[in-house]
């Protein structure tokens, strides 16, 4: 088992790039995989979850070329650890929506949700067999709520435990469109309904309970989809001629950025700037939070990177915070910063209530109760709702040896809370962190310095 040390932290200054978007990167990859001739995706996240994707459009026969550009390398001579995600670049020749080939074996899409529910759409759009496995984590994550909308499109699927959990068999071809109005707010089932309503013989119309992160239905947009937005109702159009490839550029990930943006305010004496975030409005309800926290954010040089809004973060030690109620309406718009909220809430003066989050339960880990476990051992009065969880502010922090759950956004939300406690704080088992953050720990070491 490896660990890592977090030791009090005494200020954080400095500036720092976070990496690529992972949502972003994922759609990148698989949309110019399905679109018709050369793309170019600069600065995608190279770590462990957009590669699951990669592989997977290369298991159905698509070219990817991976480079670095000179900037890259200059970079990487400088600081390997930290530097490692950032300023690739990928050449992806599109096979186009129907020239996909069957795999020749079991595609792995490892702790990778977003890879497998947004693939489960375009391979029931495609007349042959494949098969979806992934780790014990993704193993255990629900898929009735891909495979359920799917086979009423058509496709035949079967999966594990009465068709719930991975390893899915899909045999796909002629799809129907069908009207579909999703019982949970999920991107990433939005997104599988409307790749595969590229493939539908009609009109698919989608209605979502709560607005999630829209990045599928920008790109596809962007490269020529038919995809109408109202309101909550989205309609895809089969697609009439072809996805024309991108050359698009990967901004930084908002959620990756978020533990920077809590670090900055509960860590005394601290004022950093975080560059070239997505500000995407389906992704910044944790700013909303913080406002109504009492602590101040500031978005610098707002500007449009291909096709999302994108600025700079700058963050400093808020002067005291209050405790707020946080319901379901901000959780699509949050849902993977619920970790890093927690720790947030740890020093906002009263309870701070987060409900309506059931949702959390079936991430990478069942993030409520590891929340609520870990920071119980750090001595913090909390309760743990079925929906939730309710944290009193504001304690005082003490070190302890906590666990990731192999979880990348338990690992790093610990961190920031060891940042604040009394003591040597242990984590084990960090390294889970390179599924969306390589460099992580570097980051964290070089505002700690500065
Ligand atoms: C994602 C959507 C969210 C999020 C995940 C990435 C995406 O999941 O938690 O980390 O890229 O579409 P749900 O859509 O299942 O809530």
């Amino acid at each position: 088992m490896t660990r890592v040390l977090i030791h009090k932290a005494k200020s954080l200054k400095g500036e720092f790039t976070p990496p690529p978007d992972k949502s972003i990167t994922h759609r990148a990859i698989m949309f110019a995989s399905l679109a018709e001739g050369k793309s170019i995706i600069r600065n995608p996240l190279m770590a462990e979850d957009p590669i699951s994707t990669m592989n997977a459009m290369r298991a159905l026969g698509v070219e990817i070329i991976e480079q670095q550009s000179s900037r890259a390398k200059e970079q990487q001579s400088k600081d390997a650890a930290t530097m490692s995600c950032y300023n690739n670049e990928l050449i992806i020749y599109g096979k186009g929506l129907n020239g996909l080939k069957e795999p020749f074996d079991v595609i792995n899409c490892g702790n990778s949700g977003t890879t497998a529910r947004l693939i489960s759409g375009i391979l029931a759009g495609n007349p042959f067999f494949s098969v979806l496995t992934g780790d014990d984590s993704l193993k255990q994550r629900p898929m009735a709520r891909v495979i359920n909308p799917l086979r009423q499109m058509g496709a035949v699927i079967s999966a594990r435990q009465g068709d719930k959990y991975l390893p899915m068999a899909i045999r796909g071809g002629s799809l129907k469109a069908i009207r579909y109005e999703m019982p949970v707010a999920s991107a990433q089932v939005k997104s599988c309904l409307i790749l595969a309503g590229l493939y539908a013989d009609g009109v698919t119309e989608i209605i979502e309970p709560q607005r999630s992160r829209d990045h599928t239905e920008r790109m596809l947009r962007s490269m020529g989809a038919a995809i109408e937005v109202e309101g909550l109702k989205i309609r895809v159009r089969p697609l009439s001629s072809v996805l024309s490839p991108v050359d698009i550029t990967i901004p930084g990930d908002f959620s990756s950025a978020s533990f920077f943006i809590v670090a900055g305010l509960i860590v005394p004496d601290s004022e950093i700037l975080i560059k070239n975030v997505v500000l995407n409005s389906t992704r910044t309800g944790l700013l909303e939070v913080i406002k109504k926290m009492g602590g101040e954010v500031r978005i610098e040089n707002m500007r449009d990177v291909s096709g999302e809004p994108v600025g700079d973060i700058y963050v400093r030690t808020a002067s005291s915070l209050k405790a707020v109620k946080v319901g379901k309406d901000l959780m699509p718009s949050m849902i993977d910063e619920f970790p890093v909220l927690c720790v947030l809430a740890t020093q906002a003066e009263g309870i701070t209530e987060i409900r309506g989050a059931e949702e959390l339960r079936v991430k990478e880990s069942d993030r409520i109760t590891a929340m609520a476990t870990e920071l119980k051992k750090m001595k913090v009065e909390l309760k743990e709702y079925p929906d939730g969880i309710a944290i009193k502010g504001r304690s005082s922090l003490k070190a302890a040896q906590v666990d990731s759950y192999n979880d990348h956004r338990i690992a790093m939300s610990l961190a920031i809370a060891g940042l604040i406690a009394e003591g040597e704080t242990v984590i084990n088992n960090p390294e889970c962190v390179d599924i969306s953050f390589p460099g992580f720990f570097s980051v964290l070491e070089k505002l700690m310095k500065a």
